[in-house]
Formats: C-alpha cells, structure tokens, sequence
C-alpha cells in the first residue's frame, strides 16, 4: 500500500491525562511548524496521530480499535492509505507490538521522542515504517518550536516521568526517570503562554511537586518556589498543579497555598487506598496517617481547600475490610470530586503477578459503593459553596442563549448569564449547586 506522498491535513488526538493533552499541543505545532494544517471538521485528514494512554488496559485497546476505523473510513479513489502515527505512552511501552499486530501504522514515537516526529514523517512519506522509542539525553524541549496561540487556559510540563514505582503503575516505564525542565526554559515558556493569551496556568508533571531547579541566582529551589516566580507574571491570574505525590509535599508548597494569592484553592493529592498494608502492597511510601496529616497542613493554611484524590480499587489482595478502610478515609476527607479507578493489571509491573487478583464482579461491587460516596462529597462540596462570591475565568459560550462556562478557585464548572467574553476573570456569587456544575450570577458594580 501506498501511503499519501506528503501530508497536507493533521489530525492529533489526545487520551489519557494532561500531560498527554500538552504533548498532543506541541506535536500540532511541529506539524504546523511543517507547513501541514489542522484536518477541518468532519474531514479525513492526511496525518493521524494517535497519542495513546497505556495506564489501564481499556486505554490501551482503543488505539488499535481507533486504527481500525481510521483505515475503515478511509475513502479516498487514488490508491493512497493514511499516515497513522502511534505516540503516547502504548507507543513507548508496545512499540514492536504495534508495528507486528497493525500493519496500518507506519509511524511509532515515544513521549520522548516527538521532537524526531518531521523527520520521521519524511521517511514514512517515503514508505518506511519507522519506530523511535528512545530517551535521549538532550530533552525533547529545546528541540520544539516556540508556543502558539494558546486560550485562557493552558498546560506547561515542568517535570517529566517517576522514580516511584508503585507496583500497579507503568508510568516509570513509559515515562522514564524523573526529570525536571531547568527553571529558565520554564519562565520563559510560562511568559510566551501569558503573551499568547493565557489567564492561568497549570503546571503539569507525573510527580509535579518532585520538581527541582536551580534560580537565576543559581539557588536550589523547589514547586513552591517556581510558583511565587511565576505569580510575579503580571498579566496571569490564576497558578493550579497537577499531580503530586504525598512524599513530596513540603512545607514550603503547603505555605505557599496559604500566602501566594494567585496560587488556586485545589490540591490533588492521590492516595490510592486508605488501608496501610494495600498501601505497603503499592509501594506507595505513605501510610493513610502521613497522608492525613499532610492534609491537616494545608487545611490550616488554607481553610478553603478543594481535595482531589485518585483511588484504585480491588488491588491484589484486598480484603473487604480494606476496601471499607478506603470508605472511610472518603468520608474523613470530604473530597471535592476524585477520580476512581477498578484495578487493571498492566503488562511487565510486579502487581500483575500477585496471587490473590479480585474478581471482575467484586471490583464493579467496590468500586460502585466508592462513587457514590465520593459523589455524595462532591454534592456536599458543592453545597456548601453556595452563597460564596469568587472570581470564574470564562473559558467558552455555553448551550443557552448569553450564557458562559468557566472555572471557580475550587475547580468547579460555573455557569452564568452575562455580557462578558473568553479570558475575563468575573465576579460572581454561586447561586445554585448541582453535582457537577454551579449556576452563579454576576455581581454588581464589576
Ligand atoms: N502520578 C500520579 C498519577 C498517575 S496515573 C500519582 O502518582 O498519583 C493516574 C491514576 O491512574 C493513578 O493515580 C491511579 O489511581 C490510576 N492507575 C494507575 N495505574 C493503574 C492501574 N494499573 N489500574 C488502575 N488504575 C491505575
Ligand atoms: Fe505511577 Fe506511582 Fe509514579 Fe504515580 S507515583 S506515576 S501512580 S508509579
Ligand atoms: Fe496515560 Fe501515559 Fe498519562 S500512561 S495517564 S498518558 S503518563
């Protein structure tokens, strides 16, 4: 088969977490920086690039379902074939399988190596197949081109991959060691965001409060102090980072939540399971008390606080009562909203080969009881919000007539009525609350 000569048209599309959506974004930009454009809507494009996610098994499958329709729907009379590009994390962790299992795809790249995606297109264009997984020295930043026109809100990936191994996890091995990006690159990225339009920035990173940099005075600083720098930028309002693990969260971080203003109200701070032998079985290096106390911290800087946690249920092993323990520790924290996951055994972790793996049916059982109550928080969370006055950064129309969407401090989806536009920072107060959004009316005199 014959593949398009050279592509005109691109379409990336992004799984996974966030990290994966600013990877997505600065791989449009290569392509852009390449003469080739965005696919419009609704129409075929040249150059598919499928940034993969491979942290459960779900995830994984997709691609290779999504490879299938591409090549399904492909309709065109002159005997070409699409130029389908696997990125992401299954890329770097199946590459080989990829290429054997999907002779569909001429193009395999890594999360650290998509900087090599130009060269790697000419090659394909030119009929190879090619696969680049590698992780090389100097980092895929200083080879990207400068940022583009970005909206209100925007990613920026302060530090890369994790040394953590938890036992269920394949992010250290799709994402490498821990790296953190030196603190001037990121300066000058969080600027050009700014120039380009951003109100608030979210740091990213697996570990992103393991970050470490050395200042312009060449002093060693941590998250807490990139944040109080970027909080100098005049024109960006809001600060939020994204996702963090308890051994790394130090004092300064947490008194930066009580003093740096800009820095928003929310912290994410998975926990996994709120039994201290399932979380010696992860390897997660805290028990349910450290984490606690971590958060006692920062309630007493910060009153306010949203929490945001991620939970796994049915790892190998979990007994009933361990699983109540998790209950328990939702009910102790009172989450603002969370993310809960039924354990899937990834390919080449030590979990995968525990005895004691739970049942399909067991897990659906755990992990319908832990929605419910976390959406119970949620619902309380958003409650008890009402009545407060805060700022919402509009960030797109909404389905009526007049009406706007946008975030709060705490992360919650607000919607209002009022003669604003994309990127104003509004005064509201929150009217009304539902489980997943707050309806809120402007308040007067702004
Ligand atoms: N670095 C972050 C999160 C990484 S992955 C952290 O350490 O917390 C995002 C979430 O996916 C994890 O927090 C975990 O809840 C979930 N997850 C990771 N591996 C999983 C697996 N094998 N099965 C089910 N959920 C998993
Ligand atoms: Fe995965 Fe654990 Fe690292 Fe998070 S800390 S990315 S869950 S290994
Ligand atoms: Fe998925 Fe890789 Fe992110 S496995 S969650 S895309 S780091």
């Amino acid at each position: 088969m014959q593949s398009t000569a050279s592509p005109k048209t691109y379409r990336v599309k992004s799984f996974g977490c966030q990290m994966n959506v600013y990877d997505g974004e600065r791989m449009a930009e290569l392509l852009a920086g390449e003469g080739i454009t965005p696919a419009p809507e609704g129409q075929q494009a040249d150059l598919v690039v499928l940034n993969t996610c491979h942290i459960r098994e779900k995830a994984a499958e997709k691609v290779y379902s999504d490879i299938g329709r591409i090549v399904k729907d492909w309709d065109r009379a002159d005997g070409s074939s699409p130029l389908i590009a696997v990125a992401g994390c299954v890329a770097q962790a199946e590459g080989e399988e990829i290429m054997a299992r999907a002779p569909a795809v001429r193009m395999v790249v890594g999360p650290q190596a998509y900087h090599r995606l130009p060269q790697m297109i000419r090659d394909a264009s030119a009929g190879r197949r090619v696969t680049d997984t590698d992780m090389p020295a100097i980092p895929k930043f200083d080879a990207l081109p400068a940022r583009r026109k970005v909206g209100p809100t925007a990613f920026l990936t302060v530090q890369e991959g994790c040394d953590k191994f938890c036992t269920y996890c394949v992010v250290p091995y799709t994402r490498g060691a821990e790296v953190s990006r030196p603190h001037a690159a990121l300066v000058d990225e969080a600027k050009k965001l700014v120039d380009a339009g951003a109100r608030e920035i979210t740091l990213l990173g697996q570990n992103v409060n393991a970050w470490t940099g050395d200042n312009a005075k060449g002093r060693r600083i941590g998250l807490d102090g990139l944040i109080r720098e970027l909080a100098e930028i005049p024109d960006l309002a809001r600060i939020r980072y994204t996702t963090s693990h308890p051994n790394d969260m130090t004092d300064g971080l947490i008194a930066a939540h009580g003093d740096v203003e800009k820095l928003m109200p929310f912290l994410h701070l998975p926990v996994q399971a709120g039994n201290d032998r399932v979380l010696r079985a992860m390897n997660r290096s805290h028990s349910v008390d450290s984490y606690l106390a971590i958060l006692d911290k920062v309630r007493a800087v910060r009153p306010d606080i949203a929490l945001s946690g991620d939970f796994i249920v049915g790892f190998p092993g979990e007994t009933d009562a361990e699983f109540e323990d998790t209950l328990r520790l939702v009910d102790r924290v009172g989450y603002a909203q969370c993310f809960s996951f039924k354990y899937s055994p990834r390919p080449g972790t030590p979990a995968a080969e525990m005895s004691g793996q739970i049942a399909a049916e067991v897990m659906d059982e755990r992990l319908q009881r832990l929605q419910t109550a976390l959406n119970r928080h949620q619902m309380a969370f958003n409650e008890a919000s009402v009545g407060r006055a805060c700022s919402v950064l509009v960030e797109r129309k909404g389905k009526h007539e007049g009406q706007w969407l946008g975030k709060s401090p705490w992360l919650q989806s607000v919607h209002f009525t009022a003669d604003v536009a994309v990127g104003d920072l509004v005064a509201v107060t929150l009217d009304a609350a539902g489980p997943n959004s707050i309806s809120a009316s402007v308040r007067s005199g702004t």
